[in-house]
């Protein structure tokens, strides 16, 4: 980066922090994500490090918490300074700081203490002859706003501790996750988050309202005090406030080596969601006190802890270009080309922008700050963007009027919610649906990457699917891609694939509309009707297939789970299409035969069940999850409501599992699952 550029772009994302924290310690509200925060407050940090004489007095590099301009309660000197911590993002900076640690105390390895990073609001508590005296915020780290009155209230914090000692302890204030939503049920005003909430109670002037929220406190610091025997340790430090009564959270560890680091940070990374109240990452100290004075500070952070921040989920980057895409179905997708980011822990380049209206309405434009998230943990997908970043030199997007593969024009329907190539030749549409087509789900033919199938469209060597089992040996020879060796495989495979399930035959046909799922469901459908003329068959040829597939109604398969009228008559439509009955004509030429499922009696285990799969399932995949729930006389369900029966969770479940909780719905692990059908992995 230029200097002048990296001027430009400090003094942009200062004013943005420095706005943020004034809202967040001051004024209790969010105006973006703290994930947010942390990574524009790294950046700035870079860019200071790479220019450190840009560095001002004002960066937000440079202050702790909150100004105290406009307190509304007594000022109070704190009786040590309340430092913040250092914020690590990966395990390799931990272990850099850990490198450090032992490289001071000169052990091989210097035991540390791990626990969870509480996201509240800090709370330093001063007990006098055992008796609590005085509750503070951590202000600007030097001096606190007096909020006793309020932190009185909190029903876990001991008012009279078990010795008649002094003590200033500190501690995080927080509210659990399922009061948070109780009260935000309740509540006209939505809060943010259980942080936001936590930290508006505390700075009440009046404190019927602290009182009224279930405010909680854990401890995690000691500062000054008169014990005879103070702890010398952070493990003895827990065992102090048990013996005082005094609250902490008992996920803690003590760890002895890089690796049992590592895999406690990891635990509680997948843990994270299950805790009653919101963690935001883990917090590592030095277990022995004697190395804290010589190890000493920085200006802001101590060197002997540190946090880590569990990896983001939603991530600030920069969009470089604004590609189309057009897909099987002819769609024009807008994609935001990024600078590679690294969101819930894989790697992002690209992200949908879905359609014009959805550009137009959060204003993408090539040169933007964006921040990104995974739309259902998956679909990398741009959240906002952060306008206040943007210069002069963003332009507003607009669609092409051509197809940017065959160039003829697009027609944009919906408002410009969809734009659509027609042309049935472009090769865009052909390759795409001829992907599809040969994919694992479809009809499962290897040997046809992107690459080989545009290579046979270039060569004239094919047109539709069906062209696919027309081809020899002599057709693929001497083709660019296609050595002998490939040739005989790919051929194999092509045989192989004659033999194809119902389902995958069905989603192998890029029918607008319908997805694996409905794919299912549909092939379900056909085999019950082909079960009533042809009892308990096993299989049966695509030309006695076809009838059945030509004789759908539009209102018959409204009958059926997860259709809507737009998706049912899509699929007559598709059928009644003589271009499609032509190509499928063709294919049946070349003896595809289509296996069915068994028909699950009424006794199947999961008869009449209608079932869910969430989270990642470690046995199965989800695709064959679905094949057997199906085999055991289970529907297939899209989403949670009241008529769902079974929920299966894999990891991560994510909010389906509350929903499903919050209504009821029962609820079966992976194994559960497998157990249930008598399966063994
Ligand atoms: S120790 C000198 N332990 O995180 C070390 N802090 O980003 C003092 N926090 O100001 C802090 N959980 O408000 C510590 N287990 C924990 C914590 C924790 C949450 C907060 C605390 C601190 C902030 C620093």
């Amino acid at each position: 980066m230029q200097k002048d550029q990296a001027k430009k772009r400090l003094k942009l994302i200062k004013k943005e922090l420095n706005a943020w924290a004034k809202a967040y310690f001051d004024e209790d509200k969010l105006i973006f994500e703290e994930q947010v925060r942390d990574q524009l407050k790294k950046e700035l940090i870079e860019i200071e490090s790479q220019f450190p004489d840009l560095i001002t007095s004002d960066s937000p590099s440079q202050k702790i918490g909150g100004q105290l301009e406009n307190t509304k309660f007594a000022k109070v000197q704190h009786l040590t300074a309340k430092k913040s911590l250092q914020d690590y993002f990966s395990f390799e900076e931990l272990d850099n700081f850990l490198k450090k640690i032992t490289e001071f105390s000169k052990q091989d390895f210097e035991p540390v203490f791990i626990e969870p990073k509480l996201d509240g609001l800090n709370i330093t508590i001063w007990y006098k002859k055992g008796i609590m005296q005085k509750a503070l915020t951590r202000g600007n780290g030097k001096v606190g706003e007096d909020v006793t009155h309020n932190i009185q209230t909190i029903k876990n914090l001991p008012q009279k501790l078990q010795q008649a000692v002094d003590l200033e302890v500190t501690g995080e204030v927080y509210i659990t996750k399922a009061d948070f939503d109780k009260i935000n049920q309740n509540s006209e005003v939505q809060y943010a988050n259980p942080r936001n909430l936590a930290s508006g109670s505390v700075r009440q002037i009046e404190s019927q309202v602290a009182a009224s929220r279930n405010l909680q406190i854990s401890f995690y610091a000691l500062g000054q005090n008169n014990l005879d025997q103070a702890p010398k340790t952070q493990m003895q430090l827990m065992k102090f406030f048990e013996s005082q009564k005094l609250p902490f959270n008992k996920e803690y560890k003590l760890v002895k080596s890089k690796a049992q680091m590592h895999s406690y940070i990891d635990k509680l990374t997948t843990k994270k969601d299950s805790f009653s109240m919101q963690i935001d990452g883990a917090v590592i100290k030095v277990n022995d006190f004697k190395l804290w004075p010589r190890m000493g500070y920085t200006a802001k952070t101590p060197r002997f802890a540190a946090a880590y921040k569990f990896p983001a989920e939603k991530v600030v980057t920069k969009v470089h270009a604004i590609t189309i895409q057009v897909g099987r179905l002819g769609t024009l997708t807008p994609v935001a080309e990024l600078e590679p980011v690294l969101v819930a822990g894989s790697t992002v380049s690209r992200a949908t922008l879905h359609n014009a209206s959805e550009v137009a309405r959060k204003d993408v434009r090539v040169g933007d700050t964006v921040v990104i998230h995974k739309a259902g943990d998956i679909i990398p997908e741009v959240v906002e963007v952060l306008k206040k970043l943007r210069t002069a030199a963003q332009k507003k997007f607009q669609m092409p009027n051509n197809c940017p593969v065959c160039h003829s024009k697009v027609v944009t329907k919906d408002d410009q919610k969809q734009t659509r190539c027609l042309n049935q030749k472009c090769p865009a549409i052909l390759i795409g649906a001829l992907s599809h087509f040969v994919s694992k789900a479809g009809m499962n033919i290897d040997g046809f990457a992107e690459q080989n199938l545009l290579t046979l469209l270039e060569y004239e060597k094919i047109q539709t699917p069906a062209d696919l089992y027309k081809l020899q040996a002599a057709d693929l020879e001497n083709l660019p891609l296609f050595q002998a060796k490939k040739i005989q495989k790919t051929l194999d495979s092509i045989a192989k694939s004659k033999t194809v399930k119902l389902s995958n035959f069905l989603n192998a046909l890029s029918i607008p509309l319908l997805g694996q799922q409905m794919a299912f469901h549909l092939a379900q459908y056909i085999e019950q009707k082909i079960y009533t003329t042809k009892k308990q068959a096993k299989q049966i040829s695509l030309t006695e297939l076809l009838p059945y597939l030509d004789s759908l109604s539009t209102e018959s398969l409204l009958d059926l789970d997860g259709f809507g009228s737009n998706l049912a008559e899509s699929v007559v439509l598709w059928f009644q299409d003589p271009e499609n009955q032509a190509w499928l004509q063709d294919l049946a030429t070349h003896s595809i035969t289509v296996t069915l499922a068994p028909t699950p009696s009424t006794q199947a285990k999961l008869a009449a069940k209608k079932i869910l799969f969430t989270g990642s399932l470690q046995h199965l995949t989800r695709t064959q999850a679905k094949e057997l729930a199906l085999q055991h006389g289970a529907s297939l369900s899209s989403s949670v409501s009241k008529n769902l029966d079974l929920l299966v969770v894999g990891l991560k479940p994510g909010s389906k599992l509350k929903k499903a909780q919050e209504l009821g719905v029962t609820v079966l692990s992976e194994e559960q699952f497998l157990d249930l059908i008598s399966y063994k992995v």
